[in-house]
């Protein structure tokens, strides 16, 4: 039975992750912080596995990958794990700017990274295997006032074509997605946004476009804005400056 490794499982898009892939047949391996709520979604699974994981931490990334290698047969990895810190540079004192820019790229980016690399060996062990890295459409057109968290999803976006290069490459057989998300429901965009779609549907599309073998998967509203970009920057600049 394949194993699936989704960070960021105990809530939001990954928890409605894990329920879609459980009905797929996968075993799950769910990462996170909030080892309560890890566990309630891992408990309502069929062969999850809850592991917490502070993605900012080297040493606990290690013995994630290590708790991979030993489940066995892990054949997708999920980074969708993330943070959206909401501020503005020039309102932070230096001190509070660098600790706080440092923990969000750690998440968002340098953990995810190298937990890809831990995973890469196990996932090129077994043919089909895929990474799934969730991206936004603010990777494409930023917002002002989450610059680091844009700036990271727009690296994630640019790593992930890259070693999808590097894959296809060296022949490995591991195909490696992006998945372009809309404003979701979820504890990122509480009390703020309209027109959100349900972390359910975010789900059920990324899982639509691994089944398609989606080299990029653009949800709901990602779609148009993609379009937008590829007609006009500048207008597709305009849709998402000030959210
Ligand atoms: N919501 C949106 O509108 C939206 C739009 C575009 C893209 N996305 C992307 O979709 C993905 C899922 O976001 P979401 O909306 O489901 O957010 P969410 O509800 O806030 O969930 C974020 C998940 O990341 C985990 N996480 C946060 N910090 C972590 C850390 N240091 N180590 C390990 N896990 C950590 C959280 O678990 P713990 O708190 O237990 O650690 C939680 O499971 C993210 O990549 C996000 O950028 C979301």
């Amino acid at each position: 039975m394949p194993l699936a490794l989704i960070t960021g499982g105990s809530r939001g898009v990954g928890a409605a992750l894990a329920h879609e892939l459980a009905g797929r047949g996968y075993r799950l391996l769910l990462c996170g912080r909030d080892t309560e709520a890890l566990d309630r979604v891992a408990s309502a699974l069929p062969q999850a596995t809850a592991v917490p994981c502070d993605l900012a931490d080297a040493a606990q990334l290690r013995l994630l990958a290590e708790e991979s290698a030993r489940l066995g047969e892990l054949s997708l990895l999920v980074n969708n794990a993330a943070v959206q810190d909401v501020y503005e540079l020039g309102d932070l004192t230096p001190d509070e700017g660098c600790d706080r820019i440092g923990r969000e790229i750690a998440i968002n980016l340098t953990g995810t990274l190298q937990l890809t690399a831990h995973c890469l060996p196990l996932l090129r062990a077994r043919p089909g295997s895929r990474i799934v890295n969730v991206t936004s459409g603010l990777a494409i057109a930023p917002k002002r006032r989450a610059a680091v968290y844009c700036a990271t999803k727009a690296a994630l976006r640019t790593f992930t074509r890259s070693l999808r290069y590097q894959e296809q490459a060296a022949a490995s057989g591991v195909a490696v997605t992006e998945a372009v998300l809309p404003l979701v429901d979820t504890a990122m965009t509480a009390g703020r946004g309209s027109g959100k779609i349900s972390p359910a549907e975010a789900a059920r599309a990324i899982v639509r476009g691994i089944e398609g073998n989606r080299d990029e998967v653009y949800v709901g509203k990602a779609k148009l804005l993609n379009v937008l970009y590829r007609v006009s920057p500048r207008l597709s600049y305009l849709t998402t400056r000030d959210g």
